[in-house]
């Protein structure tokens, strides 16, 4: 019999590529499908022109097309329950609950979760009146953050140096909507120090398995200047976390986060990615995510050593605490190309050469995240468009690796940093 299984990858950037592209490599992956994909995921699979959000599309076309297995992988569809309904109709995703998902979709129930629990982060209130959030604003230490509580594309958190920043962003928010109701109900927190590190565990909802530490650069410019954005490159493994301090990471925050959800009548399937800041007290939670990280899962996608399509299962069957996931003893970076003026206005439709001659370095490997093919010509389609990942055996030599097939890559526009991870080599 084919044990082969059809699969539906929801997403088309460019953590749904390396996901695919990992898929692809199991025995047991049959045809891919991707909704809706980008110009990467063409070549693994086929993509289909339906929206991640569309959870009634999604749903006609895995009961029509009898698709295995789906991994439900960007935040919306996840906040939207997509799993729910999944498994309301008997079909097997991968990802967490709608009432899961909310430590991501919900900056104040997941702050309330963290206090209840006792889960270190940063001290805040959360405010559904403007008047009151403003008034609480006048007494507060500066900088002060204020963050809108829903979805908000990654821009609802502002660091106000003054009173009057503060005060703008809360009308921003809650007054005139520039988030919709994402800013209905806001979070007014301490400004934390430190370096920001990512962590990324699978969870089957009571066993988890911590993947190796990673760093994002979220800022636009070199020296991490200017706007915030989805990510503009990551690192793996971090050189300044040591295993006593992932130790501690486990002990204080996956392991409580996990066992307080199930406590809830939560349980926790899927990847679980906080956000945390090293401060001088501690590890402290930013914020969670509810998904694999993206440019993050790029970078790991290089370094995970199991099938992956096997973690799916176990995570999905509650076996991951029998499971060993194995990662290869190598470092990855994954440096992100990005069309000229994101994260504010870009041009598209620029046609884009050189990834295979950056490929002839069998290290590199370039996932799509915008792009598309037009008239059979490979075009930009949105902000970050490529991700270059390079594997090596230090992390000087991985980024090395990246650094040097870059050039080889063009397209009108290209923007991309020149400092990720230089700190740390
Ligand atoms: P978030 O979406 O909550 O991760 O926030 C986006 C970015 O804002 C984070 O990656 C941090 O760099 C920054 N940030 C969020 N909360 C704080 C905080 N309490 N103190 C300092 N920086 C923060
Ligand atoms: N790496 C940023 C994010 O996935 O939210």
């Amino acid at each position: 019999m084919d044990n082969k299984q059809t699969i539906l990858i929801i997403g088309g950037g460019g953590r749904e590529h390396a996901v695919g592209w990992k898929v692809a490599q199991s025995p047991r992956a049959g045809k891919l499908y991707f909704a809706p994909g980008n110009a990467g995921t063409a070549k693994l699979g086929e993509n289909i022109s339906i929206k991640a959000t569309d959870i009634d599309g999604l749903l006609d076309f895995v009961k029509k097309e009898k698709i295995d297995l789906t991994l439900a992988l960007p935040d919306d569809p996840l906040a939207l329950g997509v799993v729910d309904a999944f498994q309301k109709e008997g079909l097997r995703i991968f990802g967490p609950t709608k009432a899961a998902a909310q430590l991501e979709s919900s900056k104040a129930f997941s702050k309330h979760f963290m206090q209840k629990h006792n889960l270190p982060t940063a001290q805040f209130e959360t405010f559904t009146d403007f008047e009151k959030a403003d008034e609480y604003l006048k007494n507060h230490s500066l900088p002060v953050v204020v963050k809108a509580s829903g979805l908000a594309l990654g821009k609802g958190v502002v660091i106000a140096q003054t009173y009057e920043e503060a005060h703008e962003a809360l009308e921003n928010m809650m007054i005139k909507k520039v988030f919709g109701e994402g800013g209905t109900e806001v979070v007014i927190e301490e400004f934390l120090t430190g370096p920001e590190i990512s962590i990324h565990a699978f969870s089957d909802g009571k066993n988890y398995s911590l993947f190796p530490s990673a760093q994002d650069h979220k800022r636009i410019g070199e020296g991490n200047t200017g706007l915030n954005t989805g990510g503009m490159g990551t690192i793996s493994p971090l050189p300044f976390v040591d295993s006593a301090l992932m130790e501690k990471i486990e002990k204080e925050i996956v392991a409580p986060t996990l066992a307080a959800m199930a406590s809830e009548g939560m349980s926790f399937q899927g990847v679980l990615y906080p956000g945390l800041m090293l401060t001088k007290d501690g590890p402290k939670i930013l914020e969670y995510n509810a998904r694999f990280g993206d440019p993050e899962t790029e970078t790991y996608m290089r370094l995970l050593d199991t099938d992956l399509l096997d973690i799916v299962d176990a995570t999905i069957d509650g076996t991951l605490g029998t499971f060993d996931v194995k990662w290869k003893p190598l470092s990855a970076c994954t440096i992100i190309l990005a069309s000229g003026g994101y994260p504010e206005k870009y041009e598209k439709e620029k046609p884009i050469s050189g990834i295979e001659e950056a490929e002839k370095n069998t290290d590199i490997i370039v996932f799509h995240a915008g792009t598309t093919l037009k008239e059979g010509v490979l075009v930009t389609n949105g902000g970050r468009v490529l991700g270059v990942s390079a594997t090596g055996v230090t992390l000087k030599e991985a980024l090395q690796t990246a650094y040097e097939a870059i050039p080889k890559i063009s397209f009108e526009g290209i923007y991309y940093r020149k400092d990720i991870g230089d700190k740390y080599i």
